[in-house]
């Protein structure tokens, strides 16, 4: 076993390190408030290859592996979660979804722009009923020959008002169960097809969340990713190394809140010392750098099976599971030790709390991934 990495690995997480530091930080703050969408910065993420980290060179994309992407997204995510997400649902859910399932029109068509950032993508599966029980799907796309008509809403939908290309789970024939669901491309312009507001979050409040409302829109059948009837594995094949990704995530939005709190633990005084030279704060730093230690562990575990082409569906939950946890406890203790401070938006560490709390949330809540690691472990 070898826990060493690569030297490419250490330069793309000094790329990612370097342009959160100087390219994100500045208006993070600013951005949270005013629930601003990072354009510029998105666009810069694109013309530095994280917004298509894994997609093929063929396709426009940096051909990397599943750590490099973990390591990139930590780094993002350190600084900023709300690119992180952007990020990761690009990466993850549009980018290798189409790569890995789509048809060879599709990718030239979609993917390649993808991969580069020069549009970006969202992935529609929840629904104001179908959350959680994903394969409860409302949204129908009835088959009219060479082309379905697509009616229902989705919700939650991140980047859902700045995508240009929406991968929109749903049912066309209701008897098959999960196995009628199909998963459609649908561009931004489609006729019929409706962005609702923006919603306004808790946390990565700079990312983009809307309902989507879609009335009698047609879409071309060459629009279907896969066989008729795939919607919902591609969904959940999909999600599977989504959920490494917001693993990482989280685990970078932990080790953002840990950095801060030990920075400040070593010029903070406090009964006539620096407070770091309190057992008490001692005691909660120690703890925040083992968790985020585990954490980093299992998503790298992770991202390592995915990369060996082993079954990651268990571990990718497990990660997301775990690193989500330490998320919220790290970003909370963060806050303790800058007491008052703490609780005020200069500080950054309110912000990690308030981002992390998605993290239990999306792409499965922590109750899915524990269904998921339950049923692995039954599996055997
Ligand atoms: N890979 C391939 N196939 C899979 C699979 C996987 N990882 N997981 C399940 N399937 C297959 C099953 O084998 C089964 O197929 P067969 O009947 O042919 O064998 C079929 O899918 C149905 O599976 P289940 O019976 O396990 O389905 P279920 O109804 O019990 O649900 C669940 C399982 C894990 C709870 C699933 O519904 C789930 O993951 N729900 C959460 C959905 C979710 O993560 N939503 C997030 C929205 S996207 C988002 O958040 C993005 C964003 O914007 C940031």
């Amino acid at each position: 076993m070898n826990f060493e990495l690569t030297e490419e690995h250490l330069m793309i997480q000094q790329a990612a390190r370097e342009f959160a530091q100087t390219e994100l930080l500045p208006g993070v703050i600013e951005r949270d408030e005013h629930q601003k969408f990072p354009h510029e910065q998105v666009k810069k993420m694109g013309e530095l290859g994280f917004l298509g980290m894994m997609v093929s060179p063929e396709y426009g994309g940096g051909g990397m592996d599943t750590i490099s992407y973990v390591l990139a997204m930590e780094e993002i995510a350190k600084v900023d979660a709300s690119c992180a997400v952007i990020m990761s649902v690009n990466n993850s859910l549009v980018c290798w979804g189409l790569e890995n399932f789509g048809t060879e029109e599709q990718k030239q068509k979609y993917l390649t722009r993808l991969a580069t950032g020069e549009i970006i993508g969202a992935f529609c599966l929840s629904e104001p009923e179908a959350g959680s029980d994903a394969t409860s799907q409302q949204t129908t796309a009835i088959d009219h020959g060479d082309h379905y008509v697509v009616n229902g809403t989705k919700n939650w939908i991140t980047n859902g008002g700045s995508a240009s290309v929406y991968l929109v789970m749903a049912q066309t024939n209701r008897e098959a169960g999960h196995r009628g669901i199909n998963c459609l491309i649908v561009e931004k312009g489609t006729p019929g097809f409706e962005i609702g507001p923006k919603e306004n979050k808790l946390g990565i409040r700079a990312s983009d969340t809307h309902t989507l409302q879609f009335n009698e829109v047609k879409v071309p059948k060459e629009n279907r990713i896969g066989e008729e009837g795939f919607g919902f594995k591609f969904a959940m094949k999909t999600l599977g190394g989504g959920r490494i990704g917001i693993a990482a995530q989280a685990l970078g939005i932990a080790a953002g809140a840990y950095e801060i709190a030990l920075a400040y633990s070593k010029v903070r005084k406090a009964f006539g010392t620096e407070i770091m030279n309190h057992q008490a704060i001692q005691f909660k730093l120690a703890d925040m750098a083992t968790e985020i230690d585990a954490a980093r562990l299992l998503c790298l575990k992770a991202a390592w099976e995915k990369d060996h082409h082993l079954d990651y569906n268990m571990s990718g939950s497990i990660a997301k599971l775990f690193a989500s946890r330490t998320a919220m406890a790290v970003a909370s203790e963060a806050i303790q030790i800058h007491g008052g401070n703490g609780y005020v938006k200069e500080y950054h560490v309110e912000r990690f709390l308030r981002d992390a709390k998605i993290t239990e949330i999306y792409e499965g809540t922590s109750e899915v991934q524990r269904i998921v690691i339950s049923r692995g472990l039954l599996k055997g």
